[in-house]
């Protein structure tokens, strides 16, 4: 019977203990989260409509970021054919690549429309929090 209560007291014990760590692994990851977003503009200098070029923070690969009525959304200008860089064009509404023309669309997750490539541009993930546009 005493093997008994000490086992239930450790299993108790082990619970707690794990519950704890749960706890700050939570806290820290949440911490570290919001510590790593990285100011791309303030949203006064980027007008609904416009589209700003930047370089990610995390990998280092040049970006293009919109600005709509609804928000603000990113890709990755590497095209997914084999590298080369896009660039907005705003009358056709379209980003386009100038060594093989693929085309993607930045209003439908950056999708190919025309040409060779594939797979949509990669999106980077951004928001907008209190006066600045950040990557995540
Ligand atoms: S590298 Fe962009 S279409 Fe070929």
């Amino acid at each position: 019977m005493k093997k008994n209560e000490e086992f239930d007291r450790r299993t108790t014990l082990r619970g707690a203990l794990l519950v704890a760590l749960t706890s700050i692994t939570t806290l820290l990851t949440k911490e570290s989260a919001t510590a790593a977003s990285t100011n791309i503009i303030k949203t006064s200098k980027l007008k609904v409509g416009a589209t700003h070029s930047f370089t990610t923070a995390k990998q280092g690969i040049p970006a293009i970021l919109f600005r709509t009525k609804t928000g603000v959304f990113a890709y990755s200008t590497i095209c997914t054919h084999q590298g080369c860089t896009v660039t907005y064009n705003k009358s056709k509404k379209s980003l386009i690549c100038p060594c093989h023309g693929a085309q993607f669309d930045p209003l439908k997750g950056a999708k190919p429309t025309t040409g060779p490539a594939e797979t949509p541009l990669a999106a980077i993930k951004v928001a907008i929090k209190g006066a600045w546009v950040v990557e995540l």
